[in-house]
Parts: C-alpha cells; structure tokens; sequence
C-alpha cells in the first residue's frame, strides 16, 4: 500500500510516497512542466466548501454568491458559474469577468462604495441582481443613471452595524469608523428616501462586517442590528425581499477553527427564524471560505543565505505574488513539496523583490538547499487576485486540479504581456 498522508486542515492535499499532492496529481511534476512560482488549486476543495454553505440552506431560498475579489480567474469563475453560483461583484472589470464564465446575471450582486457612472449603466444593462448601494450620493447618482436607460435599478443598502469582527482592523468593515456602508442611526431616512426615487427599486438589506472572522459571535451580533432594521423599514411601508449577510467566513490557515459555513448558517437561521423572518431569501457573499485553502503556490528556493541574526531562504515567489504576509502580517504554512531527511534550520522565507518588506514566512523551521521546492499553503483566495508586476515580475501560471487531470487556466505573463500597453511619450 501506498503511504499516504493528509496534511491537516487541508484534505485535498496530500503527502503519497514522500510527494506533495493536490488530488491526485504530484505538485513535483506540475512544477517541472509549467515552472515557478505556480499556483496550484483543488477544485473538489472549492466544490465541498460551496456544499457547505448548501447544506446549511437546505430548504431554504439562498443565494451563494462568491465574491470573486478573492480569486477572479475565468477558470475558477467557470467552476462557480457552472456549480450555479451567484456572484458579488466590485468593478466593471469583475463584471465582465462573471458574464465571460457564463454566470446568470440575475445573481450578480454589485457592492463597493466607490462605483461609477460607467459601471452602473454596465451592469443595468447586464440587467444585474441587485446593487448594494453604500451611500446616500449613491443612491441620488444610480436613480439618475436608471432613469436615463429607461431602467429601475433593483437595490438594498448596505448598512453599518457597528459589529466588531474581531479581525486584521485592515479586513474589519463594520465599524463606525469604516468607510462602509450607511450609519445604522441613517438607515431609515435612507431607505425612505430610496424608495420615493422612480429610477430605484428597493429589495433587500446588506451588510458585510469583515472579513477571516472566525467565530460565530460577530455574526449573530450583526444579525440582531440587522434584523431591528428589517423592522423599522418595513413598519415605514418599505418590504424587503431579501437579507444578505455577505461574506467573512475565516478559514484555517495556523490552526484557527472558525465555524463550518453549514453550522454557522443553521445557528443564524434559528435566530431568524424566531424572529419571524425565516421566509426571506437570504444572500451570502463568501469569498475566501469558498477558495482559500483550494490553492498553493509552489515556489523554489533560490539560494539559502546564512546571516548573523538570521537565516534567510530566498525563494522565487515574492510580495508581488503573494502580498498578504507584507499586507497584513498574514501567516502561510510552508511545507516541503518532497519530504527530506536531515535537521531543519529557522529561517525567513523571503522573495526576490527589493524590499525588507517582502517575506512570505518568518522564522521557519526548515531543511531546504537550493533547488528545493516549497509549497505555501493557504494560497487561493487574495494572492492571485492582488498579485502585481511590481519589479517587473510577471504574474505566476495557474493550474486547476480536477482528480488527476491539471489544466492551466492562465499562463505565466511574459514581459511582451507586460510592456503591451506602455509606450514612450515622445
Ligand atoms: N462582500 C464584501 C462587500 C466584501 O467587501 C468582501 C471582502 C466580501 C464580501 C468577501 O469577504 P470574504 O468572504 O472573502 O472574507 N485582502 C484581504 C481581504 C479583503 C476582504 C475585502 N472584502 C486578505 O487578504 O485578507
């Protein structure tokens, strides 16, 4: 028998005879063939966590809809798109993406507070789901971009609960002093106000607290405030057809144990169902729980560099492809693709590019020469989505992982990709 060996906390990775797999297919061979860094992702893993928002809606009418900020690739959007997904957008860009994997529009969301012109009247005549409109100019400028196509614009507004997510305070986003959404104390004025406009229709309520929450409290806390305004708006007249919750949903990447999207949403559906508003359609907009721990990156360490305070691993994967540890202190595991005897050393893993703020991991335990290939776990959501050309560098290949079959679904940028748009001004 073959030994095999599930990492933990990621059960679609595995070690088979001393090889780090995704699936089934040896993250060895898929590096050899499309080089390094590349991003490597399961879409079983993506399949299972969509299941378990699923089965926590079980009879119910709710909307997944994936918030393709955390990986927008068209062969990721492809996997959602064909699961019958919706989707959260935020940008024109992330729009014509969606349509591109072949999504149904009626379940496009669109939030983000700082929409334009452009993009309204884009996604009006997408004849997208809903708009989560987060301001009071908002409201004035997209009843004036519907009136003039002729349309109505099907909206809910995004109100801040003032819940603290207990989260990066970079990914917190109901709080008082965010920039999210409309005060609590306004939402009323506000939904009146909306809904007296001939270019809007109201139909739901948002909001969104943050983002790798990982306890159920912040939830059932937003759920309350949430709930007191479904409420008093519907006491002034205005019916709400759906409640969206957005998205949050931690994942493990160092052993956190945040709830399973099917626990947290059985918990919240009782609240709201003793509530008296367990008939609504819900609409959720999770992002990382439905991509985080689906991908890697494998990277090859360069160079090891002993130092007098500290040990160095110079791997070809940098701040460019993977910004969260230099965004946001985030913390990756690490492992070897092929397992090694021989004692590890500590060390920072760090990229290439030419900052002290381009590390992936710090202080390591590893046993790494030259040539090594190391995986960085935890990788689907927020890496590729925010990767960049800083110092030049093209963006990483991808692959997706279906059983033992791997297809690419974006080929490494080449520097004739990057300068294709540049030109010299005289
Ligand atoms: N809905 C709205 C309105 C959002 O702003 C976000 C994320 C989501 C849904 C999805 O949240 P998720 O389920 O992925 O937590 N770059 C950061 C995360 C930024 C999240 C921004 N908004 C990181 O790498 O941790």
């Amino acid at each position: 028998m073959t030994d095999r060996t599930v990492l933990p906390g990621h059960p679609h990775i595995a070690r088979i005879a001393g090889d780090l797999h995704v699936e089934g297919v040896p993250l060895q061979s898929l590096a050899r063939e499309h080089g390094t860094p590349l991003f490597v992702y399961s879409k079983q893993w993506m399949l299972d966590a969509l299941n378990a928002y699923r089965r926590g809606f079980e009879g119910r009418d709710a909307w997944v809809c994936y918030a393709i900020k955390a990986n927008s690739s068209l062969g990721i959007l492809r996997v959602f798109a064909e699961a019958g997904c919706g989707f959260d957008i935020v940008s024109g860009g992330e729009l014509t993406r969606v349509l591109a994997s072949g999504a149904n529009p009626a379940k496009v969301i669109f939030s983000g507070v700082g929409k334009t012109r452009a993009e309204m009247k884009q996604a009006l005549l997408a004849n997208i789901g809903c708009f989560n409109v987060e301001s009071e100019a908002e409201i004035d400028v997209l009843n004036a971009v519907a009136l003039e196509l002729g349309r109505r614009a099907p909206i809910s507004v995004r109100i801040n609960p003032n819940v603290d997510p207990k989260t990066h305070p970079y990914i917190s986003t109901g709080l008082k002093g965010n920039k999210f959404g409309v005060a609590h104390d306004r939402a009323v004025p506000v939904y009146r106000h909306a809904a007296s406009l001939p270019g809007l229709e109201v139909i739901g309520i948002d909001c969104h607290i943050g983002s790798q929450i990982t306890a159920s409290a912040p939830y059932l806390e937003a759920l309350e405030r949430v709930l007191d305004l479904v409420e008093a708006i519907e006491a002034a007249g205005i019916r709400l057809h759906h409640i969206d919750f957005g998205g949050g949903l931690g994942i493990d990447y160092n052993g956190e144990t945040p709830p399973h999207a099917d626990a947290l949403w059985k918990l919240l559906l009782a609240r709201l169902d003793i509530r008296g508003y367990g008939d609504r359609r819900l609409i959720v907009e999770p992002g990382r729980s439905l991509v985080g721990n689906a991908g890697v990156c494998v990277t090859e360490v360069l160079y090891t560099k002993p130092g007098e305070d500290k040990n160095f691993c110079i791997v070809d994967a940098a701040m460019n492809d993977l910004p969260r540890p230099a965004m946001y202190q985030a913390y990756h595991q690490i492992v070897p693709v092929a397992e090694k005897n021989g004692a590890p050393t500590t060390c920072d893993v760090v990229g290439p590019v030419c900052e002290s703020g381009d590390w992936i991991g710090r202080d390591r335990a590893l046993n790494v020469t030259a040539g090594d290939l190391l995986a960085v776990l935890s990788a689907g959501a927020y890496s590729m989505s925010m990767a960049s050309n800083y110092n030049s560098r093209g963006r990483a290949a991808e692959v997706l992982v279906d059983g033992t079959r791997a297809h690419v679904i974006r080929r490494r940028e080449s520097i004739e990709d990057q300068l294709r748009n540049e030109q010299f001004g005289t």
